[in-house]
């Protein structure tokens, strides 16, 4: 059993990472900005209210856990896409000050910088919605920022190309910076196998201080 203390647990992916969790026999603590989103009574659960851009509650509400995951960002308004780097940093900078008693941190990021079969980026492709690109390149910078940091054991977790609510099936594949792709090359997870994969490596670590990625 591991603490895990997640930031953005009612979102899409943040709540199948607190259902994967809590169904593990997990404690833990999810971190919402309104607790009025997040209802549910479960055993193994607390609900508490904070920011993840305040580096001080990030450490108050690390201490003592085993990990810190943040599902935080999502949505396609340009407050998201400045939430994500600036949330690296605020984890990052909240779990130093913990110094050796730091949790692991467990992020989730987005599928943009991962490299394709054809040798460029995801990022790259024609016809990209704005938007989309700003969130993928957000994740990027967020990513370059984690590789900066060895004093916080971090981990970075990718989705595949396509990310939706579905069925949990239990498998998957990994890839570290390239792209997980299915014979009809496509590349695509439910949003429920990414927690599958993301409580898996909170049980058996296999990627401190890397980014991987996931899918069918
Ligand atoms: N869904 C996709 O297709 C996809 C694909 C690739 C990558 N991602 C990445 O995965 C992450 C999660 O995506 P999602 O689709 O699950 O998003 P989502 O459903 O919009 O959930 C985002 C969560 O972040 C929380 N949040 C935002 N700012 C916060 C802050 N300052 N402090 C604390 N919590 C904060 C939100 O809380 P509130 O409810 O309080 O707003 C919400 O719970 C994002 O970084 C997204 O870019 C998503």
């Amino acid at each position: 059993m591991s603490k895990i203390a997640l930031f953005g647990a009612n979102g899409t992916i943040g709540s199948r990472v607190l259902d994967e969790a809590l169904r593990r026999g997990h404690e833990v603590t999810a971190v919402v900005r309104d607790p009025a989103k997040l209802t549910r009574s479960a055993p193994g659960l607390t609900v508490v209210t904070g920011d993840v851009l305040d580096p001080a509650f990030v450490a108050e509400v690390a201490r003592g856990q085993d990990v810190v995951v943040s599902a935080v960002g999502g949505g396609d308004g340009p407050g998201h896409v400045a939430t994500i780097r600036p949330a690296a940093e605020s984890l990052v900078a909240g779990l130093r000050t913990l110094g050796d008693a730091a949790p692991r941190l467990l992020l989730v990021g987005g599928a943009g910088s991962l490299r394709t079969p054809d040798g460029s980026q995801v990022w790259d492709a024609e016809g990209l919605p704005e938007f989309l690109l700003q969130i993928m390149h957000a994740h990027g910078d967020a990513l370059d920022f984690c590789r900066t940091v060895e004093d916080v054991r971090w981990t970075n977790l990718s989705p595949a190309g396509t990310i939706e609510p579905g069925e949990r099936t239990g498998t998957y594949r990994t890839s570290l910076d390239d792209l997980v792709v299915t014979e009809d090359g496509g590349s695509r997870i439910t949003a429920e196998d990414y927690a599958v994969a993301l409580v898996d490596e909170i049980d058996r670590p296999q990627h401190i201080g890397e980014r991987f990625t996931v899918g069918y």
